[in-house]
C-alpha cells in the first residue's frame, strides 16, 4: 500500500471529475438502476458536478462542495427520497460501473469499496 489518498490515485480533480460523470451516466444507462434514476433530474449536469465537488473532499483532495455550500450532513438532502436497499444497491451499481468505465487502480478501489458502501447504507431511510 502507497502512503496516496485515494483522491491522488485516482487522477486528482481530472480523476474525480471523471468517476462522477462516469457515475450518472451509469445510472441513466443502466436498467438496473432505473427506480434511482427516476428520483433525479431529466437533466444530470448540477448533479455531476455536485458530486464531482463531493467526492473530491470526501476521497481526500480539497473540500470544494464545503467550501460552496457550507458543511452539511449529507443524509438531509437525501430525505425527500424513499431509499431502501434496493435504491442503495442500484446507486452502487452504478458506483461499480463507474470504476470500469474510468478503469480505476485496484488500489483506488480496495480503498474505496467498504467506506463507499458504509456511506450508502447511510443514505438508507425507509
Ligand atoms: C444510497 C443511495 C443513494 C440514492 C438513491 C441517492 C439519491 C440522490 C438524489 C435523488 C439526490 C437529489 C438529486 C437532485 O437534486 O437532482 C441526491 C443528491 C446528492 N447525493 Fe445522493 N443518493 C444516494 C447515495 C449517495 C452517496 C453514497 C453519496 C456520496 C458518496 C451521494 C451524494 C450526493 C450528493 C453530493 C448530492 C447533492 C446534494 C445537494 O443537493 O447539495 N449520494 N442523491
Amino acid at each position: 500500500m502507497s502512503d496516496n489518498t485515494p483522491y491522488i490515485i485516482i487522477g486528482k480533480e481530472e480523476g474525480v471529475r471523471a468517476l462522477a460523470s462516469a457515475f450518472y451516466d451509469a445510472m441513466d444507462e443502466l436498467e438496473e438502476a432505473e427506480s434511482v434514476r427516476e428520483m433525479h433530474k431529466e437533466n444530470l449536469d448540477l448533479i455531476k458536478q455536485k458530486l464531482f465537488e463531493y467526492l473530491n473532499g470526501w476521497l481526500g483532495g480539497p473540500h470544494l462542495y464545503k467550501d460552496k455550500y457550507g458543511s452539511i450532513c449529507l443524509t438531509d438532502p437525501h430525505q425527500p427520497y424513499p431509499i431502501g436497499e434496493e435504491q442503495r444497491d442500484q446507486w452502487i451499481t452504478c458506483w461499480d460501473r463507474a470504476l470500469e468505465i474510468v478503469d480505476a487502480p485496484d488500489e483506488f478501489r480496495e480503498m474505496t469499496r467498504e467506506p463507499i458502501q458504509r456511506m450508502a447504507s447511510l443514505m438508507v431511510n425507509t
